[in-house]
């Protein structure tokens, strides 16, 4: 299955806190707004009736506005001024994968028109056809077209059976029988002012804000005494839930969410479940449970205080995250390097990787996986590494690298880049080489992610929040980590001590040279005034700005809508040179690296066929500057870190032209921050 996702879920629980209604349906609005960022088609809310005794299920196609409008309107039915001490809300923003955008689509799902069950789901349940066909069978009538659907109705499927099951009871068993991918959050009419969620392989976290000090900074995990797995949908065991120990007994309130965004300003306190956790709240009380236990599973989980500033992922003066972001790089890059690199000794110190690296040193090769802007940081720093570690590396686009059920080997060392570290594919990669011995090493710019946890080590690349779909500072962060690791691996070599040194007095300058890159702006700008109307951009270089082709060909897709290709100008000839004429726009990327020579030749391939390249060159480059149409000059720095230099004029580029054409720059069409399908 395939599709990107950008679902969010957001709950509320007040436990012992009065709040009225309208307070509570704001949290929930305001929740889902902090998450608006990913983009969507349709949202819900899901909260209790005004007299208590039913659910409301409030959804609507388009912007949260619209769901806010239409509960403005309802509002005599909801009843805005009434207090309640004891709350549950669920919330959600759905992005089609399975039926059409509508109301009826939406979430939250129900089980049944007297809503006894109500969940909100992201992912996708790939073996809900089988699971539909049973309940179909069992007299279920579906209202919608949705995978989410099966959930509810299972739940309530399994309610009938078994009556004397308590709700985190029905959900443990009821996940037992889902395959694919998913982050629930359940609300249940029978179980009022009971929230059961879990997850396994969608992210969920669980946020906790208490007047007092927390009791614990831990909540304990339950193992069910029983492990036996029903395999038919009326075999099912009880659980012993006798050990479940109070948090905190009064006064509380708890969220429910996918992203920590949204719930970072009602508190710092978070818990970041693992898949198969079942947290559930009953008299406000917060325990998690595990079905099965394994030999490494720990016995609780920790509550983490996020570090995440509220202003930190607020725009500022910009006008979007993404422009932010950008002109965020000569600092992110620093915080990227920041206790690491020891410019004074030129040593560098990864203290994520530091006790691996005699292994790694011995391994047979180094494979590098991703998918999309962090494939392409593999590319660029691709070449350092085989000049630094004399290994053979491997880069590798994590789809088809599964799909080729690429051999992996003991003795490799696989690295796996994401942003978000829940990069669906990147994720099943991992698990694939794990299975295969390797060792493995995450590049992740997020604590507590899927990748960071399963890997046996890695890199933090430190480069704060990145909210904006399209990745720029990531990039440059992940890029930075990568060269990092090869200074790292070729410490003790004396034959290769000028070259490291030169690299180090590289990392030294960058953050002013990205300054410099970025005062450019304004030519940036009037170049992207040239074409923005145009049809499509050719993006040429090779050697160490190849990367820089294919990460700007795609910031221009995915931003602009346009065509681009990032093209190998040692291809030229075998194909793309036939597109070449005076109106096709080309950019061309020639820097004095060793490739410089046949950079150069490229170029001249170009104008003699009255093509008219941009030429993004090094400063002071008059040689270029007579060949080229027009130029983007950047600050020289050492070959290997000018990937970098030449990659922000992209960023910039791909910005303006999709101001200029409208397009929303935080949220492309059909794209989502952390791709958590497959
Ligand atoms: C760590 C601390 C940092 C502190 C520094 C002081 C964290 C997250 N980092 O940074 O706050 O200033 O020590 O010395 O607390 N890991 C993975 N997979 C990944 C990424 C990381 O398993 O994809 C693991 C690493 O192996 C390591 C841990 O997570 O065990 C932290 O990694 P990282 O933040 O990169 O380590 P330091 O730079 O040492
Ligand atoms: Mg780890």
């Amino acid at each position: 299955m395939r599709g990107r996702e950008k679902r969010c879920i957001f709950a509320y629980l007040n436990y012992d806190i009065p709040k009225n209604r309208k307070e509570i349906i704001n949290l929930l609005i305001t929740g889902l707004k902090r998450l608006e960022y990913r983009g969507y088609d349709s949202a819900g809310i899901a909260v209790d009736s005004a007299n208590g005794n039913d659910i409301n299920i409030i959804k609507k196609s388009g912007k949260v506005e619209a769901l806010e409008q239409k509960i403005l309107n309802d509002e005599e039915k909801l009843n805005f001024n009434a207090v309640v001490r004891l709350h549950v809300g669920i919330a959600h923003t759905r992005w089609a994968t399975h039926g059409v955008p509508s109301e009826i689509n939406s979430h939250p799902q129900r089980s049944d028109v007297q809503n006894l069950f109500c969940v909100v789901h992201n992912g996708i349940i790939t073996n809900y056809k089988e699971v539909k066909a049973f309940l179909i069978r069992k007299g279920y009538i579906f209202e919608s077209e949705t995978d989410t659907e099966v959930i509810v109705k299972l739940a309530h499927h399994i309610y009938q059976q078994q009556i004397t099951l308590c709700f985190r009871e029905i959900i443990e068993q009821v996940v037992q029988q889902l395959e694919g991918a998913f982050a629930l959050c359940f609300k249940s009419r029978i179980y009022p002012g009971e929230c059961v969620a879990t997850r396994r392989g969608s992210p969920l976290l669980v946020g906790i804000k208490t007047n007092t000090r927390l009791a614990t900074d831990h909540v304990p995990v339950f193992y069910s005494k029983d492990h036996r797995r029903g395999n038919e949908f009326s075999i099912f065991s009880r659980y012993d839930t006798s050990e479940i120990e109070p948090l905190e007994n009064k006064e509380i309130e708890y969220f429910f969410a996918s992203d920590a965004s949204a719930v970072i300003e009602h508190t710092n306190q978070v818990i970041f479940l693992e898949d198969d956790d079942v947290a559930a709240v009953k008299d406000g009380l917060l325990s998690i449970h595990r079905l099965k236990r394994s030999l490494d599973d720990s016995h609780a989980r920790e509550i983490t205080t996020l570090k995440m500033e509220i202003q930190q992922i607020m725009k500022g003066n910009f006008d979007s995250f993404m422009q932010k972001e950008i002109f965020e790089q000569p600092e992110s890059v620093v915080n990227t390097m920041r206790g690491r690199v020891n410019f004074e000794t030129g040593s560098i110190i990864l203290g994520g990787i530091k006790d691996y690296i005699p292994e790694i040193r011995r391994c047979r090769r180094l494979m590098l996986i991703g998918c999309g802007t962090s494939y392409h940081s593999a590319i660029a720093t691709r070449q350092l590494l085989e000049e630094l570690t004399e290994l053979p590396v491997m880069v590798e686009l994590a789809s088809d690298f599964l799909d080729r059920k690429t051999p992996v080997f003991r003795d490799d060392v696989c690295f796996f880049i994401s942003q978000s570290g829940e990069t669906a594919d990147t994720l099943l990669a991992l698990r694939y080489c794990k299975q295969h011995g390797a060792l493995i090493v995450g590049i992740t710019n997020t604590v507590g992610s899927s990748i960071c946890r399963e890997s046996h080590c890695g890199v933090h690349i430190n480069a704060g929040p990145e909210i904006g779909v399209a990745s720029t500072k990531a990039y440059t962060s992940q890029f930075i980590s990568l060269v990092m690791f090869a200074l790292v691996m070729s410490e003790d070599r004396i034959s290769l001590l000028s070259r490291r040194s030169e690299i180090m007095e590289g990392l030294k300058i960058l953050p002013e040279c990205i300054r410099r890159v970025l005062k450019i702006d304004d030519t940036v700008q009037a170049i992207a005034q040239d074409l923005y109307q145009k049809k499509s951009l050719l993006i040429m270089g090779r050697g160490y700005n190849y990367a820089t082709c294919m990460e700007g060909a795609l910031k221009v897709k995915e931003l602009t809508y346009l065509h681009s290709e990032g093209i190998m100008s040692g291809e030229l000839k075998h194909g793309p040179l036939a597109l070449i004429d005076k109106a096709m726009p080309i950019i061309m990327i020639v820097t004095r690296d060793p490739v410089y020579n046949k950079c150069m030749n490229a170029l001249q391939q170009v104008t003699a066929r009255e093509g008219r390249p941009i030429v993004v060159c090094e400063e002071g480059d008059t040689e270029t500057k007579n060949i080229a149409w027009k130029t983007i000059e950047v600050p020289r720095i050492v070959d290997c870190l000018q990937g970098i230099l030449t990659v922000i004029p992209m960023q910039l580029l791909s910005y303006h032209i999709a101001v200029l054409r409208g397009c929303n720059v935080d949220c492309p069409r059909n794209l989502a921050k952390s791709v958590t399908v497959e």
